[in-house]
């Protein structure tokens, strides 16, 4: 957004952060409110960000969609989705094998090959090459056939695997990793039972190149179009464990998990906020007011949105605090949330409104 005037207002000492999925939307269905709401912080000059732990998309697809979707004029530079961060984790994968999964078809080979992998794998090329490493499959002569690439035969070494948003088929992919966390060095089709056992040197994982498991969204329940929320990727995180602990008779499983609420996860967030808001409305010049004070965290899921922000500790000194929205995965009715927020509003309107006279 170019500034009309030309002038650069004052920037904002307060800033705002918006889950998504319950908060703005319901899967594609706007939440009344939501779109006005941003549009006027737009024309008031607040900066806001959208930080989802939903994903499965490019960056630019999801926020054109978005944009169109709420007619709010969004850009890039104020988007956050699970896996944004993992980008930057490509210049060091360059010439290893990844294994990324969590989208329609191979959506997420192009994600992640718009981040800049270069040798994408994804679950359909795997299915496709060696179709009986998993039976009973319905899928594999449509989706798989259309979306996987068959791989050359031979010695297949997967360094990396990455969830990047909701696996479709739960039941290969967890065939699929934990295969991978059974390999002898990552070496699909091979097996090993040290991997996990506390009691060899470096917990029993091949130091060098043992696939390392990344997941984006600890979500156990999103809000969706169903009126009762649907399982997330954290369920899915919760299938695998439970399969590993009886796989293995609980030898340690390695992952590393961001997200919502994870800390990681929020400083990231911060850090795209602050250079938001310094390229739409400029770096004030003094010291107090160049740094955001205050963020408001508008969310409805009190185990991601709220507890996240609650549990931040800026380096900067920002304080967040949450609002937690009734238009989502927390219903009242079912009692005081697992996680209390600052705030409790009916939606995301009445949030802002809070936030603002709270302000002054
Ligand atoms: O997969 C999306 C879901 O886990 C939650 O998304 O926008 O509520 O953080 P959001
Ligand atoms: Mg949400």
């Amino acid at each position: 957004r170019s500034l009309s005037t030309g002038k650069r207002p004052t920037a904002s000492p307060f800033a705002f952060a918006f889950d998504i999925d319950g908060v703005l939307l319901r899967e594609s269905k706007p939440i009344p409110g939501a779109a006005e709401t941003l549009r006027y912080l737009q024309k008031n000059e607040i900066p806001f960000i959208l930080l989802t732990n939903g994903g499965g998309k490019h960056e630019s697809e999801r926020v054109q969609e978005l944009s169109d979707k709420l007619k709010v004029d969004l850009s890039n530079e104020q988007f956050i989705q699970s896996h944004t961060p993992f980008r930057h984790l490509a210049a060091d994968l360059l010439d290893k094998n990844i294994l990324v999964t969590g989208s329609d078809a191979s959506k997420v080979r192009e994600v992640a090959e718009q981040y800049g992998f270069k040798r994408v794998i994804i679950p359909a090329d795997i299915l496709k090459t060696y179709p009986n490493i998993w039976p009973f499959n319905p899928l594999l002569d449509t989706v798989y056939e259309n979306s996987g690439r068959v791989l050359p035969k031979g010695e297949l070494k997967i360094d990396g695997v990455f969830v990047y948003n909701d696996p479709r088929d739960w039941a290969f992919d967890i065939q699929l990793i934990l295969d991978l966390m059974q390999t002898e060095n990552g070496l699909l089709g091979t097996y090993s039972q040290k991997n996990g056992r506390k009691d060899l040197p470096n917990g029993g994982w091949q130091s060098d190149g043992q696939p390392r498991l990344f997941f984006s969204n600890p979500d156990l329940l999103w809000a969706t179009s169903y009126h009762l929320s649907r399982f997330g990727q954290g369920s899915f995180q919760s299938a695998i464990r439970g399969i590993w602990k009886d796989l293995t008779g609980g030898r340690d499983l390695k992952y590393t998990i961001i997200g919502k609420p994870h800390a990681y996860t929020y400083e990231y967030a911060e850090r795209v906020l602050s250079q938001h808001r310094a390229d739409t409305f400029g770096k004030p010049s003094d010291a107090e007011t160049s740094r955001i004070q205050r963020v408001y965290m508008v969310g409805d899921n009190p185990e991601s949105d709220i507890r996240g922000a609650n549990d931040y500790r800026s380096p900067e000194g920002t304080a967040w605090r949450s609002i937690l929205v009734k238009t989502g995965v927390w219903d009242p009715e079912r009692g005081s949330p697992s996680c209390e927020p600052t705030h409790r509003a009916d939606n995301v309107n009445r949030a802002v409104q809070w936030a603002l006279a709270q302000e002054g």
